[in-house]
Parts: C-alpha cells; sequence; structure tokens
C-alpha cells in the first residue's frame, strides 16, 4: 500500500481506538508509538519518499503521530479518573478528611485582647490610610519641620511618579498617630477612640526591629481631662493585661504631639519584678509612650485648647506579644510558618 493510503487507514483507527484498562492502553502505545511501533514504522519508509512528495506526507505523518499521543493521552486521563472515581465509592461510610483549619494569628489574638479591655472603659475603633500625607502623620502632630523623623531615613516616602525621585508629601505612616489627627479633625469632643493598624519605618530588619510592626495608639479628649485620668487607665488596662499585681512606672520622656510626655514600664511579668534576663535585672519592662495632648495639636486640629484636654498613648502589638507569649525574634510574625502560627492554636 502507497505511503498516503497507509497513513489515512491509521487516522481512521485512531478515531476509534479504545482500551478498558491500563494494560489495554499500553498494548496500543506499543501498537502504535514504541520504537517498532506501525506509526515509527511509516517515519522510516518515509526516507526514501521522492523529494516532490516529503512536504505533504512529512505533514500528514506528523499529524497522525500527534493525533495518536493525544488520543493516547486522553484514554489514560479517562481510565485514571474512573480509577479515582472507583476508590471512592468503594466505602461509603469511610470518614471525609478533615477540612484543615488555620489559627488565629497571634498580633491579632493580642490586637483584640487590648482592644476589648479599652472598650470596657469606652473607647470605639478608629482607622485611617497606610498611605498617609506628612500633614496628618508630623504637620498636624507638632513635629518641627526639620525633626528627624521626616527625614528619608526613618519613613518610606512614596515617589508620585514612578522613577522620579523628588522628596514628596506622600508617604506610609510611622506611627497611627495620623488617626488619631484625622478624628480630631473629623470629629467634636468628647473623644474616645483606638487607633490600631499596621505602621512603616525605614530600619533594618533583625530579630528586634522590622520595616513594619503593629500599634495600638489611644486618644481621650474632653473637658477637664487630667495626667491622673491617664494614669489610671493606663493603670487598669496593664492589670487587665498581665495580671492583677501588675505595676506601673511613668518615666518622664518627649514627644513632639504630647506635653508632658511619659514613658510607661510595667513591673516584669516574667520575674514578677525581681530582676531577670528579660529586663535586664531592672524588674521593669517598657511598654509604651504617653502623655497629654499638646495644645498646639488641639489648635491645629481645631479644637478649642482651652475649654478642652486630653491624653494619648501608643503601644507596639509586638512587644506586648513578646511579653505574653515570649517571642525571640520578630521575624517569625511575619514569616507564617504554620510551625510558629500552630503554637497559638489554644490562646
Ligand atoms: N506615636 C508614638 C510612637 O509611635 C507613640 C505615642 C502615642 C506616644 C501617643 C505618646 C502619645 O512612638
Amino acid at each position: 500500500m502507497a505511503l498516503k493510503d497507509t497513513i489515512q487507514t491509521l487516522m481512521t483507527q485512531m478515531e476509534g481506538l479504545k482500551a478498558a484498562n491500563a494494560e489495554e492502553l499500553e498494548a496500543l502505545r506499543i501498537k502504535y508509538l514504541s520504537k517498532k511501533g506501525e506509526i515509527t514504522a511509516l517515519f522510516n519508509e518515509f526516507r526514501s519518499v521522492p523529494a516532490e512528495e516529503k512536504r505533504e506526507l512529512g505533514q500528514l505523518l506528523n499529524h497522525l503521530r500527534q493525533t495518536a499521543e493525544t488520543r493516547i493521552n486522553d484514554l489514560r486521563e479517562k481510565i485514571n479518573d474512573q480509577m479515582a472515581g472507583d476508590q471512592s465509592v468503594n466505602d461509603l461510610t469511610r470518614t471525609p478528611d478533615p477540612i484543615a483549619l488555620g489559627t488565629r494569628h497571634p498580633l491579632s489574638l493580642v490586637r483584640e485582647e487590648i482592644e476589648e479591655i479599652f472598650s470596657r472603659i469606652g473607647f470605639t475603633i478608629a482607622q485611617g490610610p497606610e498611605v498617609e500625607d506628612d500633614k496628618h502623620v508630623y504637620g498636624m502632630l507638632n513635629f518641627a519641620p526639620e525633626h528627624p523623623a521626616r527625614d528619608m531615613q526613618d519613613t518610606f516616602f512614596i515617589e508620585k511618579e514612578i522613577g522620579v525621585q523628588k522628596p514628596t508629601d506622600v508617604l506610609l505612616r510611622s506611627h497611627t498617630s495620623s488617626v488619631q489627627t484625622r478624628v480630631m479633625t473629623s470629629q467634636k469632643p468628647p473623644i474616645r477612640v483606638l487607633c490600631p493598624g499596621r505602621v512603616y519605618r525605614n530600619e533594618a530588619i533583625s530579630a528586634r526591629a522590622h520595616c513594619f510592626f503593629h500599634q495600638v495608639e489611644g486618644l481621650y479628649i474632653d473637658k477637664n481631662v487630667s495626667f491622673a485620668d491617664l494614669r489610671e487607665a493606663l493603670l487598669y488596662f496593664s492589670k487587665e493585661m498581665f495580671g492583677p499585681e501588675t505595676k506601673i512606672r511613668l518615666r518622664p520622656s518627649y514627644f513632639p504631639f504630647t506635653e508632658p510626655s511619659a514613658e510607661m514600664d510595667i513591673s516584669c511579668n516574667i520575674c514578677g519584678g525581681t530582676g531577670c534576663s528579660f529586663c535586664k535585672g531592672t524588674g521593669w519592662v517598657e511598654i509604651l509612650g504617653c502623655g497629654m495632648v499638646d495644645p498646639n495639636v488641639l489648635e491645629a486640629c481645631g479644637i478649642d485648647s482651652k475649654v478642652y484636654s486630653g491624653f494619648a498613648f501608643g503601644m507596639g502589638v509586638e512587644r506586648i506579644t513578646n511579653l505574653k507569649y515570649r517571642v525571640k525574634d520578630l521575624r517569625l510574625f511575619s514569616e507564617n510558618d504554620v510551625r510558629f502560627l500552630r503554637q497559638f492554636e489554644s490562646c
């Protein structure tokens, strides 16, 4: 038979190719496509075809081989599917594989606990954008124009046009105090809000620092708010969070947006205040910054500082989580290693 006719006959055979199981299928593969298979043999025959017929016959032959391969692969998939189906109907009483549930992230657990404690004394949640402008992050918060926190060393400024490195006033917020300025300019006192969220700073990543972390800041503005109110609110929070024996200590500090300002330590909840390696033998660990809202900030946000006063505080969620769960390396929080995350399953 001429080569062309043989190709046509085999082509017709391909349409009706059938295999009931893997063995029959393998027999078909050997019959047509193996080294000694019928289609392979035609390629040998093809070598002696006259030059003027090569083009047409070559195309037909390639098409035949492709059709055979596709057909055999389709049959293989069908047989595999059948086998999988057979297995699942074998035992209808088989317990299904359980759907693997994830666990809450430790930072979410701790953030929610902080929110819950402050909600008991009347704080509600406020949120704002992570991509902010200079005015809300620094300007209205009484940062001097040359304050180093505005410097590109500490803050991620956003380029307005890609590739154009000009200083802009668009940046990733470096604290959630920006949400406080947004609340103060859009609401009238009394104000009692908690501002949780992610913040960004240009830090080299290590066990103790990261270029992003999470904060919860708080703001309370009303008539006659005093430093004693600040102290009582923070003492209440510390006892609820770390246990009723917890003591607090306020040390004078400086923030542009509060006056007076303080840093708050709690008695070390690991050694109970007797001194250990965690608290470097001092018995105290620093957990937050706070102070009375600077009158300049109130005025910049359109609140009359002669009528109203207020306090603010801000803490890092990672730090509180470290204290509660003793996580030694900050990087674990963002690596999403399930071996780490699973440890908080029962918290
Ligand atoms: N915004 C400060 C920080 O990010 C924390 C803070 C908030 C301090 C409110 C005082 C009052 O470090």
